[in-house]
């Protein structure tokens, strides 16, 4: 019947993913679940694909490839939340600011910015033009998972994509960023801002081409003291989710900053709608700090995926139990480590979508 069709057609669009459910507040069965990192090299289908594509740039900025890789693990695991595959450096090309990622030696910035000569030539992110292939590969990723999961798109947050562009790569002491903050905080400053405007654009960017959630890396958060953070990280995250609230009030902005214990209630302040929380704060302690409004994600230890499969089960039933109903993305609390067993993954995939409240 005519009525009947309406009636279906209408539950269909109203079947949204579990996790904007969940993220929202609305009454779930279970926790929805996804992993950091869930494409990569852990995975056999990945490394088969970088043995034909050796160059990391490439499997990132190819739409087709993207595509293919961001559903690998979507293919065999069907988590919750089917995140772009990309890097948190990708913007930077388009930026004025060249760059690689080489195998075994991680991000290269060939030309570390570290002057106010240097910041002037960083140019704002313009993602239409600089990185067509995410918006594509984003709209396909929504039609193939149809909603069955939320699409997932990220950035990397202000001050940790100027760690990367100041050091030149990755870093153990962090010194030549600290160097600038405490010396010549305003060219610093200058830099922050100019990546703020531009994850801005880019979040707002890829919802607009299909992304239903958005997350902020702040992976080197950890390395600022709090009030450091309030100083350098803070008010530009603040900044790039006011800037998103105005333009796309619906769409849940979740923010990792990896060993950020001593900064939850901060990373509150900032407005964004989902915290995911490391492994190095217990999740009843984080959800009580956080308060009732904000949904968490996170805090399984990436190394439990190298335990047994009871020890695994364990895991996930006590972060469950802590996390309480509802306003809660179970995931690892930082990504998926290289060598971890796929089958153990498969098994972390298979309790998590088993669990009811
Ligand atoms: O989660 C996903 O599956 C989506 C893909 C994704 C990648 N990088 C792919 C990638 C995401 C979300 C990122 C974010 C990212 N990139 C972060 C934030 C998350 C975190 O771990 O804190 C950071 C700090 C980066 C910078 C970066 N890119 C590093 C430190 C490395 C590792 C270098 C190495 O050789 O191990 C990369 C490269 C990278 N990005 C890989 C992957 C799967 C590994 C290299 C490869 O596959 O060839």
């Amino acid at each position: 019947s005519i009525g009947g069709a309406v009636a279906e057609a209408k539950a269909t669009a109203a079947a949204e993913p579990l996790l904007l459910n969940a993220v929202r507040g609305e009454d779930v069965e279970r926790p929805p679940v996804w992993l950091m990192r869930q494409a990569g090299r852990y995975m056999k289908s990945y490394q088969i694909i970088c043995e034909k594509y050796p160059s990391f740039r490439e499997r990132s900025e190819n739409v087709d490839l993207v595509v293919e890789i961001s559903l690998q693990p979507w293919n065999v695991f069907k988590p919750d939340g089917v995140i772009l595959f990309s890097d948190i450096l990708t913007p930077l090309s388009g930026m004025n600011i060249p760059f690689d990622i080489v195998k075994g030696k991680g991000p290269i910035i060939f030309d570390p910015i570290r002057s106010a000569a240097q910041v002037d030539q960083v140019r704002e992110f313009v993602p239409e033009d600089s990185v067509p292939y995410v918006g594509e590969a984003l709209t396909i990723l929504r039609k193939e998972v149809d909603n069955k999961a939320a699409v997932l798109g990220f950035v990397g947050a202000p001050f940790t994509l100027a760690s990367y562009v100041v050091e030149g790569g990755s870093s153990k002491h962090f010194s030549k960023i600290k160097r600038l903050a405490f010396s010549e905080p305003k060219v610093l400053h200058s830099l922050l801002q100019k990546f703020t405007s531009s994850m801005a654009r880019y979040v707002q960017y890829q919802a607009d081409n299909g992304a239903q959630a958005v997350q902020i890396f702040d992976s080197w958060a950890t390395e600022l003291s709090p009030v450091d953070f309030e100083e350098f990280s803070l008010p530009y995250l603040k900044q790039i989710v006011d800037t998103v609230k105005k333009t796309h009030p619906e769409l849940p902005i979740i923010l990792y900053a990896s060993g950020s214990g001593g900064l939850l209630e901060r990373l509150a302040l900032t407005g964004v709608d989902v915290v995911s929380l490391d492994w190095t704060v217990d999740m009843a302690e984080g959800r009580k700090r956080l308060g009732a409004n904000m949904a968490v994600q996170g805090n399984v230890d990436p190394g439990v995926l190298f335990g047994s499969k009871e020890f695994i089960t364990e895991r996930i039933n006590d972060t469950v139990r802590k996390a309480g109903r509802g306003k809660h993305i179970l995931n690892l609390g930082h990504g998926i480590v290289v060598g971890t067993p796929e089958e153990n993954v498969a098994h972390f995939f298979e309790v998590a979508k088993g669990i009811r409240y």
